[in-house]
């Protein structure tokens, strides 16, 4: 297919990564980094406004990321849409897209993995075994081959968020990390490439999940005793249509540790199955 006059250049190994970025530290450019597993939308987009306000230049990864998907989950029909991705950050403006494939990312002999221990337990850990390490690990390599000033992430996945937040701390890397509000459809669903896996009827159904949560969280804010809320919350949901709820509880949003009585920042976070889907959403506790 044809392709849009940009200045978008793909890169699809470290070298020339480093070569194009070396260039830019070399002009003064400041750079932000969007990491995303491509099948881009309005979502993956908002990021990359908030990197192009936020630096001069803007790199965005796309790196369907093999060791976060466990056994059973769905890396072969995760979304690629390599062209129409390509064209939406070209008419965005963006001036780097690194493609690497997996040889390139994890090639023969690999064998490191970095763990964020605490903050990748419970929630989507749980259900997840491994995830978390893998997230990690590529986020670490991500951040090491491009050196970025900042780098872009959606409170969508909140617990993926915290967990970068530490890891960044923890092994000092030099890079901000800015998180950003979740981008919705007008019915609160959340954007996410496995939006795709919905039928029609399962799309109609998943927009309760937002309500869901955040009546929770109102109810929560107005002292409503949390366990019990959460526990009611389940069952509504299947009531709602959806196959199983995985979690729904409320956490410290900055820690993700159990609520405690002192009353900083909470968040309600989620994960309910719908037909081929697994839908996750969170939002703040007023
Ligand atoms: P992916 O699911 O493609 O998401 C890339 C980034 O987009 C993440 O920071 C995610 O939180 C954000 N995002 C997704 N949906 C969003 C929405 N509706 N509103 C705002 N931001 C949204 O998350 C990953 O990829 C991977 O785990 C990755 C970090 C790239 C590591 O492989």
């Amino acid at each position: 297919m044809s392709e849009p006059v940009s200045s978008l250049t793909v890169v699809r190994d470290v070298g020339s990564l480093r070569r194009r970025i070396k260039a830019w530290r070399s002009a003064n450019r400041s750079i932000a980094l969007v990491p995303t597993m491509g099948a881009l939308h309005a979502g993956h987009l908002a990021l990359v406004e908030r990197a192009k306000a936020l630096a001069d230049e803007v790199v965005v990864s796309i790196f369907v990321n093999p060791t976060q998907f466990g056994p059973d989950e769905d890396l072969s029909a995760y979304p690629r849409r390599e062209a129409d991705d390509w064209n939406l950050l070209a008419a965005a403006d963006v001036g780097l897209l690194f493609m690497p494939d997996a040889s390139v990312m994890y090639p023969d002999q690999f064998q490191t993995e970095v763990r964020v221990t605490q903050v990748s337990q419970g929630l989507c850990g749980d259900h997840r075994p491994g995830h978390f390490d893998g997230v990690a690990t590529v986020v670490a390599k991500l951040l090491l081959q491009s050196l970025p000033d900042y780098a872009v992430f959606g409170e969508k996945d909140f617990q993926q968020l915290v967990v970068i937040q530490r890891l960044v701390a923890d092994l000092d890397i030099p890079v901000d990390i800015v998180g950003l509000p979740t981008v919705r459809e007008t019915d609160g669903l959340a954007l996410s490439s496995r939006n795709a896996y919905l039928s029609e009827s399962e799309r109609a159904i998943a927009p309760a999940l937002y309500r869901e949560i955040s009546a929770v969280a109102l109810d929560i804010a107005n002292g409503v005793d949390v366990a019990a809320r959460c526990t009611d919350a389940a069952a509504a949901l299947l009531k709602a249509g959806f196959d199983a709820v995985e979690y729904i509880e409320a956490r410290e949003a900055a820690t993700l540790a159990p609520l405690t009585a002192s009353g900083g920042p909470a968040r309600v976070l989620a994960a309910v199955a719908l037909g081929k889907a697994r839908l996750i959403d969170n939002v703040s506790v007023p």
